[in-house]
């Protein structure tokens, strides 16, 4: 027997049979990333069902020599989910899936904590959650499909993070598998515990290179009785900016201020249908949300009157179908977006009052880099996050990478504001962290997984 296939009788062995996927057919979906930029070839992929085979899996790979790359929901825009198109070191790589870790735990209600499996979907966690008369401080586009542990190392983000923070912050407790297979558990939910370092808050935001995160134990959040929600239309870029802080500053309620462009919201309405909301056209759209005990539409109402001239126009959706709708306009961008090409995907931040200066000077950089590129850009403005998403550029052509992540640090802003740094842009990484970070990181990553088998390719340059 070959090396490979006595890798593969392992696994078996230590997941079941009908948990080891080596056909083709049965590999495929966990081979491309949902933007389908990234792709690689897996030997096959694992679907681990507990902590004990997570561990089982990582120490056969180990002895074997193979890289392992773990993934939940396969929603992840920067390629770390899915096997290298070549593993920096020419060995076979295994695609270790944590979709079966999804247990939900009774919400404890007096922590107001819950603790639940790594391939939990942050949908699943918010019903559960909703069931016990609270909320989760996360929330995002994907959330049928991204899964907990996804979301813990990325360090998610997403429309609420004005409010509640990214997952980071959500976090209480983990559970994690290291690459020598020892497992590390810490969820007795304890909000005050000041005993060393703190493991949670260093693998959020790991991607998969340091360990395998198998549970956690998450805080919640109040469940808002009432919400509302107002689409605002301003000039531009800077005026949505500015709009935002406003808000920001008379709202103590504010949930989310999402930015859009009238090219993005034509484009999904092109995609999945459903009327302009307003008449004439205008430089930027601005989604507000709000949340209340009470509702909270008067409260809205008046604060967007009080911004003034900031405002072109404004509709206040009243009812949970208005509001369904306006959220979709933004949210649907990602798929409008995806069914026009192969997306270059840049996740930026830039300081907040920068916002309309980026959106100038980036188009310029990209009508540069890649003339006749489409170029649409939405995101999170109250946090300064744009997406900036090109179609057009081959997959592999990094011009148009290079000139917008170059102009976001030189403007003082992040290469990655939520998306992490998965495959896509470990080559910048030193231009934004700095060479002295990144051997702090080398160290980190030296001392936790010396071979090298966790993520290979992902974060750090290989
Ligand atoms: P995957 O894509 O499977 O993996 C992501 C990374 O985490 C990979 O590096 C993988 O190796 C690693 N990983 C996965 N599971 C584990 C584990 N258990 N232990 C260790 N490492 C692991 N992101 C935002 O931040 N904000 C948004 O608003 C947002 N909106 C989105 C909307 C859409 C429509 C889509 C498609 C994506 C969106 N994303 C957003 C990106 C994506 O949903 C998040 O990055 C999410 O956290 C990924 O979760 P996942 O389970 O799909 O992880
Ligand atoms: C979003 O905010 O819509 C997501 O982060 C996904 C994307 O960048 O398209
Ligand atoms: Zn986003």
């Amino acid at each position: 027997m070959s090396a490979e296939s006595d890798l593969l009788a392992s696994l078996r062995a230590a997941v079941g049979d009908g948990h080891v996927l080596a056909d083709p057919a049965l590999r495929a979906g966990h081979e491309t990333d949902w933007s389908r930029r990234w792709r690689g070839e897996a030997l096959a992929v694992v679907r681990a069902g507990t902590v004990e085979e997570v561990a089982a899996v990582l120490v056969d790979c180990r002895a074997a020599g193979a890289a392992i790359i773990p993934q939940g929901g396969n929603t992840g825009l920067v390629g770390g989910s899915v096997p290298r198109g070549r593993e920096p070191r020419g060995r076979p790589q295994v695609v270790l899936s944590l979709t079966r870790l999804r247990d939900l735990e009774v919400v404890d209600v007096a922590a107001a904590e819950v603790t639940v499996g790594a391939g939990a979907t942050l949908g699943a966690l918010q019903a559960h959650a909703r069931g016990a008369g609270y909320a989760f401080g996360v929330d995002l586009g994907a959330r049928d499909s991204a899964t907990i542990g996804g979301m813990i190392a990325t360090n998610a983000g997403g429309v609420n993070v004005i409010r509640h923070g990214p997952m980071r912050q959500q976090l209480v407790g983990l559970e994690a598998v290291t690459a020598d297979g020892a497992v590390v558990r810490r969820l007795p939910g304890l909000v005050k515990d000041n005993t060393g370092y703190h493991l949670p808050s260093l693998l959020a935001g790991s991607e998969g290179t340091l360990a395998i995160v198998t549970r956690a134990r998450l805080r919640l959040v109040p469940l808002p009785a009432r919400r509302a929600v107002a689409l605002v239309a301003a000039d531009g870029a800077d005026e949505a900016a500015a709009l935002s802080g406003e808000l920001r500053r008379t709202l103590p309620s504010l949930l989310a201020a999402e930015l859009f462009f009238e090219d993005g919201m034509e484009l999904v309405l092109r995609h999945s249908g459903g009327s302009r909301p307003f008449r004439e056209q205008h430089g930027a759209y601005l989604l507000v949300e709000v949340e209340g005990s009470r509702d909270p539409t008067d409260e809205l109402l008046g604060a967007v009157e009080g911004c003034g001239g900031l405002v072109r126009d404004a509709i206040m959706c009243t009812d949970e179908a208005e509001r369904a709708r306006a959220w979709a306009l933004r949210e649907r961008h990602t798929e409008a977006v995806n069914a026009q090409g192969v997306p270059h995907k840049l996740d930026v931040a830039v300081p907040v009052g920068r916002i309309g200066e980026f959106v100038r000077r980036v188009k310029e950089a990209i009508g540069e880099a890649a003339p006749g590129a489409r170029t649409y850009l939405y995101g999170h403005i109250g946090d300064g996050n744009l997406h900036v998403n090109v179609i057009g550029p081959a997959p592999e052509d990094e011009a148009v990478d290079d000139a917008v992540l170059e102009l976001a640090i030189a403007m003082g802003g992040t290469i990655s504001a939520e998306h992490g740094i998965g495959v896509a842009k470990t080559a910048w990484l030193e231009a934004d962290r700095g060479a002295a970070d990144v051997a702090v990181m080398r160290a980190i990553k030296a001392a936790l997984d010396p071979d090298a088998i966790l993520n290979p390719g992902v974060l750090l340059p290989a």
